[in-house]
């Protein structure tokens, strides 16, 4: 089985509390293949205690898919992020903006945090919720690293067009992963991901493990 964009109907709202809570309702009523698309919100979350600072003129959207293999479930951050990627770059024609995923699913554009990914499982759904800073950029405090905004850097998008490019990226990137496997998702990922054969730290258990970031395994698993 695979996806096709048309399969999916757009649901807006002005202001609502928080696109994937609104996708976890209507997942509970049986319904899928929707994406929830929000000008603000009033309680955006994240994967953390803070709250996904949401004002307008940014995007903040959530896409509900049955989840038929609850194995896939984690590989849907990576396969995100590699979506939000790949829609950066056809927007960006300015050669100095590099975008580049820290692992697992962090996006950073000239090392600044630009989106948030929040994967959500509701009984037989997933629940991508995305946050891509468009003109703000909130929310200094949720990372160690500054945040940043498309348009900062040069990049000029509208939330519809950016909500349906991510939308087009991501069930393409979703049909590879059903149809040749999630080996072929990190193929693609590992050129981008940020610090990849450079030497990393990484707090695991109160201990610092230095070591080179040479790839990802099959579990998502960065390899050191
Ligand atoms: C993070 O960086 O910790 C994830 C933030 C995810 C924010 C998005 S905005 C749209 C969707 N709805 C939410 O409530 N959160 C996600």
């Amino acid at each position: 089985m695979t996806y096709n964009i048309k399969d999916f109907e757009f649901i807006h709202f002005e202001s609502i509390d928080s696109t994937n809570n609104y996708a976890k309702t209507l997942c509970k009523s049986g319904v899928k293949n929707k994406v929830i698309i929000a000008d603000t919100q009033t309680n955006g979350r994240t994967t953390k205690k803070q709250g996904w600072i949401s004002p307008k003129g940014n995007l903040y959207f959530s896409i509900l898919l049955p989840l038929d293999d609850e194995k896939i479930l984690p590989e849907y951050s990576f396969i995100s992020a590699l979506a939000i990627v790949e829609s950066i770059n056809e927007l960006n024609s300015i050669s100095e903006n590099v975008v580049k995923i820290k692992w697992p699913n962090d996006v950073l554009l000239n090392k600044q945090k630009l989106c948030g990914i929040l994967i959500e499982k509701e009984d037989d759904c997933v629940i991508i919720g995305i946050g891509v800073n468009i003109i703000y950029s909130p929310a200094p405090e949720l990372t160690r690293y500054p945040t940043t905004n498309l348009l900062k850097n040069g990049i000029n998008v509208d939330v519809k067009t950016l909500a349906e490019l991510i939308l087009k990226n991501l069930v393409s990137n979703i049909n590879i992963r059903l149809e040749k496997g999630f080996d072929e998702i990190i193929s693609k990922i590992v050129p981008y991901m940020y610090k990849f054969n450079d030497t990393i730290y990484i707090s695991v258990n109160n201990q610092t493990l230095v070591g080179k970031f040479y790839g990802i395994d099959k579990s998502g698993a960065l390899l050191l």
